[in-house]
C-alpha cells in the first residue's frame, strides 16, 4: 500500500527558493501567463505527450492533454505539457524499435532535468508504451500512464476488418488473385476509421494491456475505445489521480515487483499477446530491478491458456473486447493464476481493483476451462540454432508446423528475399524452411519486423497459407503463422542461424522446445569461422551510439549504458 511519506515537492527546488535562480523560474512562469496562484507550493506534473502531425494512432492526444490538465487542476496541480518522440509504428522507417531507447533516454531526461514532480505518459503506439515507462521506471517520480485506446473496428462492405491481421490475409489473396485491385482500394478506407491504436492483439493492444496488468494505469484504461467519451473521461481521472499520487509519494518502484512481473506474464499468455511483448517486459523489468527472463514466459505458457477471443489467434477485435468486460474481466477469470495483492496505481491492489469486473459475453472472454484454443500463447524454442533462446506463438500457427523437419530456404538479407521469393523459379516447397539472417537488433539494424516472412508466390497460388519461418527479427503482433523469431545471438554477430545454408535440414519440435540445425558442430563452427558480416558500421550519429550499445534480444534490446538501477544524481540548480 501507499504511504504517506509527503517529501517536499522536488518542484520547490525550482521555485520555493529566495535565490537569483528561482527568481527566473518564477518569472518566466509568469511569462506564460500563468498567476502565482496557479503554481507556487502546488505540484507540478509533466504530461508526456506523444503526439505528432505522422502519429494517426495518438491524433486525439492534443485534447486528451487538454483533457488530463483538467483532472491536474482539479486535484489543485500544476500541469506542463511536454512533447517527446511520437514513433508512429507506420511512418518511421527503418523501424521504430530503433528508436524505443531514443524515447526512453528523452522521457527520463525530461523528467530529470525539469521541475516536475510526476508524470503522465500519453502512448500506446507500440513502442511508445513500452519507451515512456522504461524512462519514467528510472527516473522514478509517481508516474500513471494513460493508454490512448484502441480505434473502432474496421468495416469493409459489411464484414469487420482487423488491423494488420486481415491486411496480411488479403494481401497473400490478392498475391493469389482472388481480391481485385478495386477491392484493395476500398479497404483502404475502410480498415482504420478512428484515432487510437490497432485494434487487434497486436503490440499495442498487448503492451497497454500488460500494463494495466502491472498496476501501471487506472483500472481498465486499457480497453476503453480511443473514440468513446469515457475514453476523454479516463484522462481527466488520470489528471486528478497522479496528483493525489504525488501527495501518497506513490512512485514506479513501489507498484513494479516480481509479482506485478510475473502477473504481466500470466496476462501475455491469456491474451496470446505479441511476440514483442516479451521483449519490452524483459526491458522494463530490467530498469526496475526485477530479473524475468524468457524461462519465465515459457513457465506461464504452460500454465495458462489463451483466454482473449481476440485477432490474429482469435475471432473479434478490441471494442468487443470492451463491450465484453474489458481486461478487468478477463483479469477475472484469472484470478487463480495471479497475484492480487499486488499494489497499483489507483493505490489499491489488483484484487480491489477487479473487484466489480464481470464477463458481458463469454465467448469473447473465455473461462478457464473453455479456453480459446488448447494451442499455446507462446514458447521458448532452443537449440544448437539459438542458444539464447527463439520464440513462437503457436496458437497462431498451423498446427502441422510445431513439430517439422525440412531443408532451409536461406537470405543473406531483407533485400535478397525481396528479389527472390516471388518468382516463379524459386527452389521451394511447402516443407521448406525459409530463413532469414541479418534480421537482428544490430544486423538489421533495429530487429525490423521481417520474420513473418512471406509464403512465396509459388506456393501461394497451390493454397499455401502458412511454412516454418525462422529470423532473428521481430514480426508485428498482428502477423500470425509459424514464425520463429528473436534468434539469439542473432546471425549478424556470429549467432549459430548465420551458419545455415540452403539445404541444411532444420528441425523444429515445440512440444520438446528444440530447434536443431541437423549440421555436425564441427562444420557449423567452420562455416562461422568463415562467416562475415554485411558492414553496418556507422561512422557517426545515433546509428553508431545505437550498435555500440544495443543487447541482444533476450536480453531486452535495452542499451547497456540505460540499463539497470543505478541512479542517476538530481541536477544542481544554479
Ligand atoms: Fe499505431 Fe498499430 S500502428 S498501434
Ligand atoms: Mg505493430
Amino acid at each position: 500500500m501507499s504511504n504517506s511519506k509527503k517529501p517536499g515537492l522536488r518542484s520547490a527546488r525550482w521555485f520555493g527558493a529566495s535565490d537569483l535562480r528561482a527568481f527566473g523560474h518564477r518569472s518566466r512562469t509568469l511569462q506564460m501567463g500563468y498567476a502565482y496562484e496557479d503554481f507556487m507550493g502546488k505540484p507540478v506534473v509533466a504530461i508526456i505527450n506523444t503526439w505528432s502531425d505522422l502519429q494517426p494512432c495518438h491524433a486525439h492526444f492534443r485534447s486528451r492533454a487538454e483533457e488530463i490538465k483538467r483532472g491536474i487542476w482539479q486535484a489543485g496541480g500544476f500541469p506542463v505539457e511536454l512533447p517527446a518522440l511520437s514513433l508512429s509504428e507506420t511512418f518511421v522507417k527503418p523501424t521504430t524499435m530503433l528508436y524505443r531507447n531514443l524515447l526512453a533516454l528523452e522521457v527520463e531526461e525530461l523528467l530529470r532535468s525539469h521541475p516536475v514532480d510526476g508524470v503522465v505518459l500519453m502512448g500506446g503506439c507500440d513502442k511508445t508504451t513500452p519507451g515512456t515507462l522504461m524512462g519514467a521506471i528510472s527516473m522514478d517520480l509517481p508516474a500513471i500512464f494513460m493508454p490512448a485506446g484502441p480505434m473502432l473496428r474496421g468495416n469493409y462492405q459489411g464484414q469487420v476488418l482487423g488491423s494488420g491481421s486481415d491486411v496480411w490475409k488479403y494481401w497473400a489473396d490478392k498475391q493469389a488473385g482472388k481480391v481485385t485491385e478495386d477491392e484493395w482500394r476500398s479497404m483502404e478506407s475502410g480498415i482504420a476509421r478512428s484515432f487510437g491504436t490497432c485494434m487487434t492483439m497486436g503490440t499495442a493492444a498487448t503492451m497497454t494491456a500488460l500494463v494495466e496488468t502491472l498496476g501501471l494505469t487506472l483500472p481498465g484504461a486499457s480497453s476503453i475505445p480511443a473514440a468513446d467519451s469515457g475514453h476523454a473521461r479516463m484522462a481527466t481521472a488520470c489528471g486528478r489521480r497522479i496528483v493525489e499520487m504525488i501527495a501518497e509519494d506513490l512512485k514506479p518502484s513501489d507498484v513494479l515487483t516480481r509479482a506485478s512481473f510475473d502477473n504481466a506474464v500470466v496476462m501475455q499468455m491469456a491474451l496470446a499477446g505479441s511476440t514483442n511483448a516479451i521483449i519490452h517486459l524483459v526491458a522494463m523489468a530490467g530498469r526496475a530491478g526485477v530479473d524475468l527472463g524468457l524461462d519465465d514466459f515459457d513457465r506461464f505458457a504452460r500454465e495458462v491458456p489463451v483466454l482473449a477471443n481476440i485477432r490474429p489467434s482469435g475471432e473479434f477485435l478490441m471494442e468487443d473486447f470492451y463491450y465484453a468486460g474489458g481486461l478487468p474481466a478477463l483479469l477475472s477469470e484469472l484470478r487463480e493464476k495471479l497475484d492480487l495483492s499486488a499494489l497499483t496505481v489507483a493505490g489499491t491492489d489488483l484484487g480491489t481493483a477487479i473487484a466489480n469486473a464481470k464477463v458481458y459475453n463469454s465467448d469473447i472472454i473465455r473461462p478457464l476451462d473453455s479456453p480459446v484454443s488448447s494451442a499455446l500463447g507462446m514458447a521458448v524454442l532452443r537449440g544448437n540454432l539459438a542458444p539464447g533462446g527463439a520464440v513462437i506463438k503457436p496458437a497462431a500457427a498451423e498446427a502441422r508446423l510445431l513439430k517439422h523437419t525440412g531443408p532451409a530456404l536461406v537470405f543473406r538479407d531483407y533485400n535478397e528475399m525481396s528479389k527472390l521469393i516471388d518468382r516463379d523459379d524459386l527452389d521451394v516447397t511447402p516443407d521448406h524452411v525459409l530463413v532469414l539472417q541479418n534480421a537482428g537488433p544490430v544486423g538489421g539494424p533495429g530487429m525490423p519486423e521481417w520474420g513473418m516472412l512471406p509464403i512465396p508466390r509459388k506456393l501461394l497460388k497451390q493454397g499455401v497459407r502458412d511454412m516454418l519461418r525462422i529470423s532473428d527479427g521481430r514480426m508485428s503482433g498482428t502477423s500470425y503463422g509459424a514464425c520463429i523469431l528473436h534468434v539469439a545471438p542473432e546471425s549478424y554477430v556470429g549467432g549459430p542461424l548465420a551458419a545455415v545454408r540452403n539445404g541444411d535440414l532444420i528441425s523444429v519440435d515445440v512440444d520438446k522446445r528444440s530447434l536443431v540445425l541437423e549440421v555436425r558442430e564441427t562444420e557449423i563452427a567452420r562455416r562461422l569461422a568463415e562467416w562475415v558480416p554485411p558492414d553496418r558500421t556507422f561512422e557517426r550519429g545515433y546509428n553508431r551510439l545505437y550498435a555500440s550499445h544495443i543487447q541482444q534480444a533476450d536480453k531486452g534490446c535495452d542499451f547497456d549504458f540505460l540499463a539497470g538501477t543505478a541512479r542517476t544524481p538530481e541536477p544542481e540548480i544554479h
